[in-house]
């Protein structure tokens, strides 16, 4: 039985969601799932393991689970675990990032991290973030939200998390370009391609505060009744 609801938020790159569901999560009280840190993991585990990107198209599922991606609960969230020691910083590296979506969408890859993350909602209290939360992973999940914002914002706010405040057009060109390559790996993918789930209320942060949408996010799960 679950102890209390699933709160999924998926979106595009930049959109905002690891950040809000972060803060929607410690206002609940509840934890924060970020998936997107089991993937990079598991791109961050195959780079270490010095097996050529050509060769994990052939990878099967033990294959993947082998490579030991774990999660440890905190009490608002998760460490994200690889050989043994907790990752933070080395998941968004360049190296983790321009390949990451590659290795998503790998069947395999997919199906070797589905059961870490249902076990991390199945006592509910949950703030799961990603691409497939409220589709694949979570599809009853109580509240659902899909973060959209515009392609120029969400790379302004890439820059930003990378210490570049005043970006030149050329910095927002280079940014946006690879925002948009790895939104269009990730929507025209064949398995579990990132995709509005039907039930999902959708938020468009482009004009929106941080904790406008954060309220907003933490006002539909109270509102469960
Ligand atoms: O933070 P950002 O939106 O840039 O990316 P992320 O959430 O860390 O996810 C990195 C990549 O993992 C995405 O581009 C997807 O390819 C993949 N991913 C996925 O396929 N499914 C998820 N539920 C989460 C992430």
């Amino acid at each position: 039985m679950s102890n209390g609801p699933v709160v999924t938020l998926d979106g595009p790159a930049g959109s905002g969601k690891s950040s809000t569901a972060r803060a929607v999560a410690r206002r609940l009280g509840f934890r924060h799932l970020d998936s997107g840190a089991l993937y990079r993991a598991l791109t961050l585990a195959l780079l270490e393991s010095g097996l050529a990107e050509e060769e994990w198209d052939g990878l099967d599922e033990d294959a993947m689970r082998a490579l030991d991606v774990r999660l440890a609960p905190r009490p608002d969230g998760f460490d994200v675990i690889v050989g043994g020691r907790v990752v933070v910083e080395e998941l968004r590296s360049a190296e983790v990032t321009s390949r990451v979506a590659h290795l998503a969408g790998l069947a395999p890859s997919r199906a070797s991290l589905l059961s870490l993350q249902r076990a991390a909602g199945a006592h509910g209290r949950l703030v799961a973030d990603g691409r497939d939360m409220g589709t694949a992973v979570f599809p009853d999940a109580d509240v659902k939200v899909y973060l959209v914002a515009d392609l120029d914002e969400r790379a302004r706010r890439r820059l930003r998390d990378e210490g570049v405040d005043e970006p030149t057009s050329e910095d927002l060109e280079r940014q946006s370009e690879a925002i948009a390559g790895r939104d269009l790996a990730d929507s025209e993918r064949e398995h579990s391609p990132l995709r509005m789930p039907d039930d999902a209320h959708l938020i468009d942060t482009t004009r929106l505060g941080f904790e406008e949408q954060v309220d907003a996010i933490v006002a539909l799960v109270e509102g469960l009744g």
